[in-house]
């Protein structure tokens, strides 16, 4: 297979098993430009990409424009914060107005689930869901995968636990879909209160201790905690939390094997994680973000070549 099944990546929901094949093929190729002295390629110098971010981000933010100049596509840069969008302006009238600029591809972050689905069947541009509100986070659970493949060898097979805010986190859905897909068996790990209601529809492992959690998987995906997208309290205090959900390297040295730790950022430092586990080396937390901007590129360009047939 040579392209994508999909004209937009709305989510993991919308992919097959080639498709994810395709992408991580892709991005060992651009992998290797990134790591040349020259890491620019002309691939897509006739392509005009609009980042809007209408949430926060750092990283992900970063990660886009990256993998975009990468592959030498012109960039426009928006964020909420600073728009008309505070001016009561309609999600489809902004991104009509940044459209009728002649863009070709649209990378989205919205607080909204759905809104990347929303503004694909309104607008006339590729689209790339950069997290929508605790719905979807499709590329970061590429990234994630082609992390574990990276550093296991393959998806298929291994166990993987999600830990932490199962309930907020965006980015656990999408690890779950894209895990599935791929052949991994799933586990998550929490708090009750912080598991959603249809855990079981999932065909996921649940588990509320952590440490049989960690003897079972080969890799930990430690979540941070959503306090943005929390409107009760959903565990007595972060003290509390830490105690029971907390990898620290007592944890990790009590296991019958070594486990792969990764982790989406950002991190908050001795609350999931603590500092020396996020830095020793079965954490693969920074291979994460290297590998963020391959993953992109891969997509980004696989996108871009459905535009120019
Ligand atoms: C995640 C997100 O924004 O969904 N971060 C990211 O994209 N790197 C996870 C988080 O905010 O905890």
């Amino acid at each position: 297979m040579s392209e994508l099944s999909v004209n937009h990546l709305l989510g993991i929901k919308y992919l097959n098993k080639d498709d994810i094949k395709l992408i991580f093929e892709t991005a060992d190729h651009f992998k290797e430009v990134i790591n040349r002295p020259i890491k620019k390629v002309p691939s897509l110098r006739d392509i005009t990409i609009a980042n809007l971010f209408f949430e926060n981000s750092t990283r992900t933010k970063l990660s886009f424009e990256l993998a975009e100049k990468r592959l030498s596509a012109d960039v426009i840069n928006f964020s909420a914060s600073q728009s008309s969008v505070k001016k009561g302006e309609t999600l489809i009238d902004t991104v009509n107005n940044i459209l009728s600029m002649k863009v070709d591809m649209v990378v989205m972050r919205h607080p909204n689930p759905g809104a990347s689905v929303f503004l694909s069947q309104h607008v006339n541009a590729r689209i790339i869901n950069a997290g929508d509100g605790a719905h979807e986070h499709p590329t970061q659970a590429l990234l994630d995968s082609y992390s574990i493949r990276e550093r296991l060898g393959e998806v298929k097979g291994k166990k993987v636990v999600i830990v932490g805010d199962i309930l907020h986190s965006r980015v656990a859905l999408s690890n779950i879909f894209a895990l599935q897909l791929q052949g991994a068996e799933v586990m998550v790990c929490g708090p009750k209160t912080l598991l959603p209601k249809y855990i079981d529809k999932l065909g996921v492992k649940v588990e509320t201790n952590l440490l049989k959690a960690l003897n079972w998987c080969d890799v930990a995906n430690m979540l941070r905690v959503q306090n943005e997208r929390m409107e009760v309290n959903y565990f007595p205090s972060t003290r509390e939390y830490t105690q029971q959900y907390g990898v620290t390297m007592d944890v990790l040295n009590s296991l019958k094997k070594e486990i792969t730790i990764m982790h989406p950022g950002p991190i908050n430092r001795g609350v999931e994680i603590t500092s020396e586990v996020a830095d020793s080396n079965q954490a693969i937390i920074l291979n994460q973000v290297e590998n963020g901007v391959a993953v992109r590129m891969a997509i980004i360009y696989l996108l871009a070549s459905k535009i120019k047939q």
